[in-house]
């Protein structure tokens, strides 16, 4: 994971590049570096952290960073400790060759042996600087073109790239390449934009063409774009989608934070989920919901034997929130599994088995993994995800987009109630087409579901308590999330929440599993979170409330508004609408996000880059 960027053209280079960087900075943020080109001549600068200190020492230092032809690159260390050695562009030994690289070679161990017993020294600890440098020595060696030793030294890789490189002496090529990580190539006349998201570069162009895995591009001033194979260097054909990105979604607008603002869009993103999808009942016509996915695959989904879910992080959460649903409402055995730990197993799959991945991003390295081995052992593979054409989007046999929008804070909050309300639909569809719920129940869960956005919106109103409760507990280093049945995700979805950005430490348990161990870690100083709304186990939520009481801990509950019991038990309520117990998780997790939001916020951390992170897992 990391992002790169390059123009080649007729503009400067520079502050293309250096705002591109600025939107790509989700992908990774402790090390940056860009290199721009003019004739023979270059000027490279890279350093430690975010592209913001990037940009205030090249001005500082008033580096001339001029020309037409750039790269540029914002990094998540994979191989060697975040500085400016280690960060990218990387150069070969002859300082002919500027390469940016997004992946990991995995064999580059073996590669760095060979290079180095043939003279090659190497400076950092990064994969990127042994390719750079195998494509030197095959270049010089057999006196290749650039391309053509790019794409020989590819063909010798083993892993995952999206690369860009610039010989020095000839800037008006560069040449692209990619195979696992995204790339995206914007095509102006006269110029092109190279991005591992094409966010970077929608104010100049909305040509885009996204690079499939094994492809390379030479991309050369002034000619048209030259797309070949990887492995026979056959030409291809390239196509030019137009993109549908809307510029307001990609700014912070008022903002302080991508995260609050993403917060405070879920009643619209809901909405656009539901879209078209969920025809909305009233008195005169029944509800029904339709999704061409899985409208087009019927008889896979009545048939089916069992479901898997695979997705990571919070996907996971989300994912075993769809297996309450389908299994409560479909009758469908459901499993859950770490995409991570799914991909290095045997699984029993076959035809009849059906496998859903969930990813926002739909670049999860290890998610992809799991599709793979999904599709080989024979199963249907539906996926869930956000990001249009990504790859998990463009790989599996059927799917849903969430449409959520971009998400750009790097804790996911509209992604997941996203994939919520499409595992929502997929569990009640499926369960009519099985019959295994009624119609009155279908019916009353479509109204429910029609009124989410407008529950949500309420929810959002209660920022002010949350912001008192913020300022009592900011300052713990503990906190415990408790909930049960379809509400226990969500407390691991808090839990996780609160601890990638404000790094306190939080855990989520299943409320009547704390006496079996947790309860241990209970004293009047540490906060507990329970979700604790009218459902099934309201009663049983109150007996585990009464035993953390007894222990001193002290107890923020979240509750319905209707809510008298735990209201007199807690030492802080939350008041959130009522709604079924299917659909609870879509409004209990608000609160939760915004906690974190907030107390991460009192702690003062960037709460959209927080340490170690990156938006996209793209590594093992
Ligand atoms: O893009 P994905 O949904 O596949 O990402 C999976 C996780 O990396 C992601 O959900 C991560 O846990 C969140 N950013 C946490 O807020």
């Amino acid at each position: 994971m990391c992002g790169i960027i390059g123009y080649l053209g007729y503009r400067e280079a520079y502050p293309i590049l250096l705002n591109g960087l600025k939107k790509l900075e989700y992908r990774g943020y402790d090390s940056s570096g860009i290199a721009v080109f003019r004739k023979r001549k270059y000027n490279l600068y890279k350093t430690k952290g975010k592209v913001n200190e990037l940009e205030k020492k090249i001005s500082f230092y008033k580096i001339k960073m001029k020309g037409n032809t750039g790269i540029g690159h914002t990094r998540w260390a994979t191989h060697g400790i975040p500085d400016n050695i280690n960060a990218h562009p990387h150069v070969s030994n002859s300082n002919e060759l500027f390469l940016i690289h997004n992946g990991i070679i995995e064999n580059y161990h073996a590669i760095k042996i060979i290079l180095s017993k043939n003279g090659f020294i190497f400076k950092s600890k990064t994969d990127t600087e042994v390719l750079v440098n195998l494509i030197e020595f095959v270049q010089k060696k057999n006196k290749l073109s650039l391309e053509e030793a790019v794409r020989i030294s590819l063909n010798e890789i083993v892993g995952a790239y999206s690369i860009a490189i610039v010989d020095k002496s000839n800037p008006e090529i560069i040449v692209i390449a990619k195979l696992g990580s995204p790339l995206a190539l914007g095509i102006n006349e006269r110029e092109f934009f190279i991005s591992s998201d094409p966010v970077s570069f929608v104010n100049y162009t909305k040509n885009v063409l996204y690079l499939r895995d094994g492809e390379m591009a030479i991309l050369r001033k002034d000619k048209d774009l030259d797309l070949r194979k990887i492995r026979d260097n056959h030409k291809l054909n390239p196509i030019i989608k137009e993109l549908q990105i809307n510029l307001k979604e990609i700014e912070k607008g008022n903002y302080k934070y991508f995260m609050l603002k993403e917060i405070y869009e879920q009643p619209k993103s809901i909405r656009d989920t539901l879209r078209g999808r969920l025809l909305i009942p009233n008195k005169n016509i029944d509800g029904l919901i339709c999704i061409d996915g899985i409208e087009s695959n019927k008889d896979i989904f009545i048939n089916a034997k069992s479901i898997t879910i695979v997705a990571c992080g919070t996907s996971w959460h989300a994912s075993l929130i769809g297996e309450y649903l389908l299994e409560e409402l479909a009758r469908i055995p459901v499993e859950v599994e770490y995409a991570s730990e799914f991909r290095y197993r045997k699984p029993i799959l076959g035809k009849k088995d059906i496998v859903i991945v969930i990813s926002q991003s739909g670049e999860t390295a290890d998610t992809i993994e799991a599709l793979k081995l999904a599709k080989k052992r024979g199963a249907f593979v539906f996926g869930i995800c956000n990001v249009v054409s990504s790859y998990i989007a463009r790989n599996v046999d059927a799917g849903a987009y969430t449409h959520a929008g971009p998400e750009i804070g790097v804790a996911s909050t509209k992604s997941f109630t996203a994939q919520i309300t499409v595992l929502t639909l997929l569990s009640l569809i499926i369960g009519k087409y099985r019959s295994t719920i009624t119609n009155n129940r279908y019916q009353y869960l479509c109204k429910e579901l029609k009124s989410i956005p407008e529950k949500v919106s309420q929810t959002l109103k209660i920022d002010d308590t949350i912001k008192n409760i913020s300022q009592l507990y900011c300052h713990v280093n503990n906190f415990l999330y408790l909930g049960r049945g379809i509400n226990f995700p969500v407390a691991l979805e808090g839990a996780l929440k609160l601890k990638e950005i404000s790094y306190i430490h939080a855990e989520g348990y299943p409320a009547a599993e704390m006496k079996h161990g947790p309860i241990a870690l209970i004293d009047e100083k540490i906060p507990v979170v329970f979700l604790s709304t009218k459902t099934g186990q309201y009663k049983k939520i109150i007996g585990n409330i009464e035993e953390i009481k007894a222990r001193k801990g002290k107890i923020i509950a979240i509750v319905n508004e209707d809510d008298i019991q735990i209201s007199m038990l807690a030492d802080h309520i939350i008041k959130v609408p009522k709604i079924s117990e299917e659909l609870n998780p879509l409004i209990t997790v608000i609160p939760l996000q915004l906690l974190a939001y907030q107390i991460a916020f009192l702690r003062g951390e960037n709460v959209d880059q927080p340490r170690n992170l990156a938006k996209s897992v793209t590594v093992e």
